[in-house]
């Protein structure tokens, strides 16, 4: 699939903007803080209704404004598709998908499939827990509405329990209401990244070995809190009421997949703490490549991949792998400068310079 165009009223530092791209490569170049990484949060908005920068839609809002909208229309492999999407300061966001209101952001989903891939992905392998946890958070959201529905379920309940936990006097049998549900969401959230992990791991193999010639196996591993088994709601409903103690103790929600982790291996030695910057970078890769070869697998659609400062972060060699591998892939690319490698491309597509949210075609 391909992004056709993009109107942004009031988003971050755009005003009034209306593109159309190409459907194979758009540069996107500028210096810093013109907003080139605002235009590709834009269009990443369309893909699940939420930014890759923020959890809050409100600092998306140009400075001083009341409202802001995004409308992109993408080609789909078998028919076209529009999202648009509106906040107003004052009464929040409303999405419509091809003209039509939709009740829940899930409702979004399935629909215009797009990766990023920023400098900060490449330290992912490096980077606390909680950054992979976001990694395949979103990934999932966006390979399964379901998914998407149970952790935004099992969040709210974690935060309730965990306000519930700070109170003077805990009824236990207010407790175990909470802990049934964590339970319950919880256990769907374990064995749908269990599942996707293991996906994932299989395609970062195969796309590992290729970039380092066979030299380097990749391994990727979940590493559950609680780990996925039959009839895994009871089991983890066991755990969190064994952790009780604890938790009221410490006062804050001790067991269950919010402290979820994922380990790399490379050769059976943990990248995260004996790889060199390399190969951790290189497992990123990896990982990110996989997602898209997932993406497609799983639903047919080629992603669209935006490339946010990334180029100038790999080596020639590992941009050229990158380029090459991405044959069908809609790639929007953000740089200050285009490297000398890179230029050629520049034909293949269109390129666009941004100068504070205003954009011309070079
Ligand atoms: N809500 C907002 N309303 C208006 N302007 C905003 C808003 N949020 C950020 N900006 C402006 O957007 C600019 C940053 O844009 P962006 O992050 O896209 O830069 P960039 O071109 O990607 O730069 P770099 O090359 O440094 O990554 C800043 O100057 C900031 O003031
Ligand atoms: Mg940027």
């Amino acid at each position: 699939m391909h992004i056709k165009d993009i109107e942004l009223k009031n988003f971050r530092n755009y005003e009034d903007l209306h593109l159309e791209f190409d459907e194979k490569v758009n540069f996107i170049i500028g210096n810093n803080a013109q907003g080139k990484t605002n235009l590709l949060e834009g269009i990443f908005m369309s893909s699940i209704g939420k930014s890759f920068r923020t959890s809050k839609d409100i600092e998306m809002l140009g400075f001083g404004k009341d409202f802001f909208k995004i409308k992109v229309t993408a080609q789909k492999e078998l028919f076209p598709t529009e999202v648009e999407i509106l906040l107003k300061k004052d009464s929040g966001k409303f999405i419509k998908v091809d003209g039509v209101n939709i009740k829940k952001t899930s409702d979004l989903l399935e629909n215009i499939y797009i990766v990023i891939f920023s400098p900060e992905d490449l330290k992912i392998v490096k980077d606390e827990p909680e950054k992979r946890r976001k990694f395949i958070d979103r990934e999932l959201c966006l390979l399964k509405p379901a998914y998407y529905d149970s952790l935004n379920n099992y969040k709210k309940v974690l935060s309730q329990r965990n306000i519930y936990l700070k109170e003077k006097y805990i009824d236990n049998s207010v407790l175990d209401i909470w802990d049934m549900q964590l339970s319950k969401y919880g256990s769907k959230i374990i064995s749908m990244r269990d599942e996707f992990i293991e996906k994932i791991n299989k395609i970062s193999r195969e796309i590992h070995g290729n970039i380092t010639n066979g030299k380097e196996n990749l391994r990727i591993e979940y590493d559950p809190n609680v780990k996925n088994s039959e009839n895994l709601e009871e089991k983890l409903y066991e755990e969190i009421k064994k952790s009780e103690s604890n938790d009221l103790r410490l006062r804050t929600t001790t067991k269950g997949p919010h402290r979820d982790d994922i380990q790399f291996f490379i050769d059976d030695i943990n990248v995260r703490s004996f790889g060199s910057q390399g190969q951790q970078r290189t497992s990123a890769l990896s990982l990110k490549l996989a997602e898209l070869n997932l993406i497609k697998e799983e639903t047919g659609e080629s992603a669209i991949l935006l490339l946010d400062d990334v180029m100038s972060e790999l080596d020639l060699e590992r941009q050229e792998f990158l380029v090459k591998s991405l044959d069908n892939v809609q790639l929007f690319i953000t740089t200050t400068e285009i490297p000398d490698r890179l230029k050629d491309m520049m034909n293949l597509g269109k390129t666009f310079e941004v100068n504070s949210g205003k954009v011309k075609i070079i």
